[in-house]
C-alpha cells in the first residue's frame, strides 16, 4: 500500500525515487540536495505566492542569459557559492600571500638585480574568473602596456611566478584583464574601448619574472540590469567590486591559478558583492615620484608601483 505523503517522510521519499541512479555521485549530490531543500522549506515555510515569486525570479534569471550573459552564475557569485566552490577546489597547504618577504625584483625588471629568496612559499590563493575573461588576449612583451588609451593613473605591476618550493617558473604564462579608471572592460563599451584595452598575455622572462605597465584600475558594479539587480536591490546590498587585476596563470607540471590582485585601500574592499576578497591578495599600489625610476620603466611622471609574486602548486 502506498504510504502517504507527509511533511515528515517527503524527503526520504524524494530520495529514495533516486535511489537506482546508476553514477554514486549524482545520487550523492541528489540526495544532499533534496534533504537540504527539503530542510530550507520546512523551516520556512513558505506561501504559495512565495513559491511562485521564486520560480518566477529562477525563470527570469535563465530568461537573462544568452551566448554573452551568464546570470545564473551571477547570482551564484552575489550567494557567495562562487567563492566557496573556487576555495574548496583550490585549497592551499598554508592560506597566505604567494609573495616573498620584501617583494621581488625580477631579472628582467627594469629595477634590475633579482633580490628574492628562493626559499618556500605557499601557494597563491584563487578567487572567481568572472565574466570578462576573453578566451584569447592580446600576446605582449614583458613591459609593453595593457593600456591602450591612456587615461588614468599610471602604473607598473611586477614579479615573478614560483613553484611551491621557491623555484622560479621561467615561461609561465599570465594572462591578465582588468577595467579602466572608469570601472568598464573593454567588452563592455565596444567603440568606446579599442578591444584588447586593459588585457595582454605574457610570457614570464628568466627567473619566472614578469612586469607590464598599466593604469591603476578602479571599482566597479556588477550587471544590474537582471534578476540579481532586483535581488541586491531588494535586499539594500550594493552591487560594487573594489578594485581589482585578473589573472590566470600556467604553468607546466603545476595547477592553473585563477586569481586577482586588488588594490589596497580600494572602495569596497571589506565589502566585494561577489564575496571575492582574500586578504593575501590585497596589493599595495605605491606612489613613486622619481622620475629616474620612471625612465627606467619606459615612464615619465608620477607613477604607482605594485609588487605581486605567484606561486603555483606543481600537480599532484
Ligand atoms: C569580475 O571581476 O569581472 C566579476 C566577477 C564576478 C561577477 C561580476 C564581475
Ligand atoms: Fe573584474
Amino acid at each position: 500500500m502506498a504510504t502517504d505523503f507527509t511533511e515528515e517522510t517527503a524527503a526520504d521519499a524524494v530520495v529514495e525515487s533516486f535511489a537506482t541512479t546508476p553514477d554514486p555521485r549524482l545520487r550523492e549530490l541528489l540526495t544532499s540536495l533534496v534533504r537540504h531543500l527539503h530542510a530550507f522549506v520546512r523551516d520556512t515555510e513558505p506561501t504559495i505566492a512565495e513559491w511562485e515569486r521564486a520560480i518566477d525570479f529562477l525563470t527570469a534569471t535563465g530568461q537573462k542569459c544568452d551566448s554573452e550573459r551568464q546570470e545564473f552564475i551571477l547570482l551564484s557569485d552575489v550567494l557567495g557559492i562562487s567563492m566557496l566552490v573556487e576555495t574548496i577546489n583550490n585549497r592551499t597547504t598554508v592560506p597566505g600571500r604567494g609573495g616573498l618577504p620584501g617583494g621581488s625584483r625580477g631579472m628582467e625588471s627594469p629595477r634590475g638585480s633579482a633580490r628574492s629568496s628562493s626559499r618556500a612559499s605557499a601557494a597563491t590563493e584563487s578567487t572567481v574568473l568572472g565574466p570578462f575573461h576573453m578566451v584569447v588576449s592580446p600576446r605582449r612583451a614583458l613591459g609593453d602596456t595593457i593600456d591602450l588609451v591612456g587615461t588614468g593613473p599610471q602604473c607598473v605591476l611586477e614579479g615573478r611566478v614560483l613553484s611551491a618550493g621557491g623555484a622560479p617558473l621561467p615561461g609561465a604564462e599570465l594572462d591578465v584583464w582588468q577595467a579602466n579608471d572608469q570601472g568598464f572592460y573593454d567588452v563592455q563599451q565596444p567603440g568606446v574601448q579599442p578591444a584588447g584595452n586593459g588585457r595582454g598575455l605574457f610570457t614570464a622572462g628568466r627567473d619566472g619574472a614578469y612586469w607590464f605597465r598599466t593604469i591603476v584600475p578602479t571599482y566597479y558594479p556588477i550587471p544590474t540590469d537582471g534578476p540579481v539587480g532586483t535581488l541586491l536591490e531588494a535586499t539594500k546590498r550594493h552591487a560594487y567590486r573594489p578594485a581589482h587585476i585578473h589573472f590566470i596563470v600556467t604553468a607546466p607540471g603545476h595547477r592553473p591559478l585563477t586569481t586577482h590582485i586588488f588594490v589596497a585601500g580600494s572602495p569596497y574592499i571589506e565589502s566585494d558583492a561577489v564575496f571575492a576578497v582574500k586578504k593575501s591578495l590585497i596589493t599595495e599600489f605605491t606612489a613613486v615620484d622619481d622620475p629616474a625610476l620612471a625612465a627606467r620603466y619606459g615612464l615619465t611622471g608620477p607613477f604607482r608601483l605594485a609588487n605581486f609574486d605567484i606561486v603555483l602548486q606543481p600537480e599532484s
